[in-house]
């Protein structure tokens, strides 16, 4: 129901096919009143003879949430038998199954071969979410996950029309984290949800993502390949080797500027006398970029600065060879480290200087991406 309500609000035109198991659940006006369409589950009957065949010919993407064991079963076998698997049949859509369902049942012989069936006939299938299920049951696989992680999962399969469709993005995010010693560190306050709010807005056009990630405070998400990076030279390196065939580079992490020269074995142990620790500069990711960056790749970078930020970013778009450079205020309430607001201006190499006002991560992530669109779309 969320599902179609979401799709529905993003412009989407849902035609929902009731099986009828799903009938048992819902009434069929609740889905009228939610697409504002007619909602179908004949296939038979005067009227409706054609009915498969034109909805699977008008789709564009089929969407099947929940996905029983049962019509999982059913769709690994060409089955016909009802209104949904003979659009199934008759269509060339994407498809996506949602599978839903006890874990037991998610973890059957018959089912597993049931789902790589599916797979095989190119259907997308996402994996069931852990957590409680039906009551009495456990908390193993088999929930169906939540509206919105299905919404983006429908985006990604449909996004065709983005100039990021199939573009191979690399985005960083999080704090690096340089050893003192093997219990203690040096490291900043970033969450990482700014980089990963880009990530997933980038996925969700249809692009080939991987996500760098240091220490985060937010969950990783589980739809994007991602590789870890605890050190500054971590960073560097997993950079470094996603670098050939990147189209578009964001650099929304914060690796540390300076680290231990070098940190001790064992745990430094308190004495009379305070410690004294050697800093020395890391390496700086974006410069150590530039000799081998893709040829009209686009790169952007962040300056979160205290003071003098136009200026200061100013110097980073040159210095660092940036396309675009993201500013905002580490002093400022709502912006910056933590929150999940930010208030940036983007300024491009070009000269455009745009400043947004206060919004969620997620939008300034969207905002992000429409621009870096634009720009790539005029090259
Ligand atoms: N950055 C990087 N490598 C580093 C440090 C930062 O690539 N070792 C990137 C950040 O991810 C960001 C941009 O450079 O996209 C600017 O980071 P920032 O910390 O604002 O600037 P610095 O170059 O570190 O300069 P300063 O700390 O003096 O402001």
């Amino acid at each position: 129901m969320w599902l179609a309500r979401l799709l529905t609000q993003a412009g989407a035109e849902v035609d929902v096919v009731m099986t009828r198991a799903a009938r048992e659940f819902v009434g069929a006006i609740t889905f009228e009143a939610v697409t504002g369409r007619a909602v179908h589950s004949e296939i038979f009957g005067p009227g409706h003879a054609l009915d498969h065949i034109r909805l699977a010919r008008e789709a564009k993407g089929i969407v099947v949430a929940p996905a029983t064991a049962d019509f999982i079963a059913r769709a690994a076998h060409g089955l016909a038998d009802d209104l949904l698997t003979a659009c199934l049949l008759a269509a060339d859509a994407k498809v996506l199954l949602v599978p839903a369902m006890n874990d037991r049942m998610w973890a059957h012989a018959q089912t597993r071969r049931n789902i790589a069936q599916t797979r095989l006939l190119g259907y997308e299938v996402l994996e069931p979410a852990e957590g409680p299920l039906a009551v009495g049951e456990g908390s193993g696989p088999g929930r169906m996950p939540e509206p919105e992680e299905i919404m983006s999962r429908v985006a990604h399969l449909l996004a065709v029309s983005s100039v990021l469709s199939g573009k191979k993005v690399v985005v960083t995010a999080g704090a690096t984290r340089e050893p003192i010693d093997p219990v203690r560190f040096i490291s900043n306050h970033s969450s990482g949800k700014m980089g990963i709010a880009i990530a997933r807005a980038a996925w969700r056009r249809g692009a080939d993502v991987t996500l760098i990630a240091g220490h985060v405070d937010v969950p990783l998400p589980s739809e994007i390949s991602t590789v870890k990076a605890d050190t500054a030279q971590e960073m560097a390196e997993a950079v470094s080797e996603a670098l050939p065939g990147c189209d578009v580079l964001v650099m929304a992490a914060a690796p540390a500027d300076f680290r231990p020269a070098k940190a001790a074995s064992g745990k430094i142990k308190k004495g009379r006398d305070v410690p004294k620790i050697d800093l020395e500069q890391t390496e700086d990711i974006l410069k150590s970029t530039i000799a081998k960056r893709k040829e009209k790749s686009f790169v952007v970078g962040f300056a979160l600065e205290t003071n003098d930020g136009l200026r200061n970013a100013r110097e980073k778009l040159e210095s660092k060879a940036l396309d675009m450079i993201v500013l905002n205020d580490a002093t400022e309430p709502g912006a910056g480290f933590g929150v999940d607001t930010n208030r940036v201006t983007l300024i491009s190499r070009g000269g455009r200087e745009e400043e947004f006002p206060l919004m969620s991560k997620v939008d300034v992530a969207e905002a992000l991406l429409d621009r870096i669109e634009e720009e790539l779309s005029g090259r």
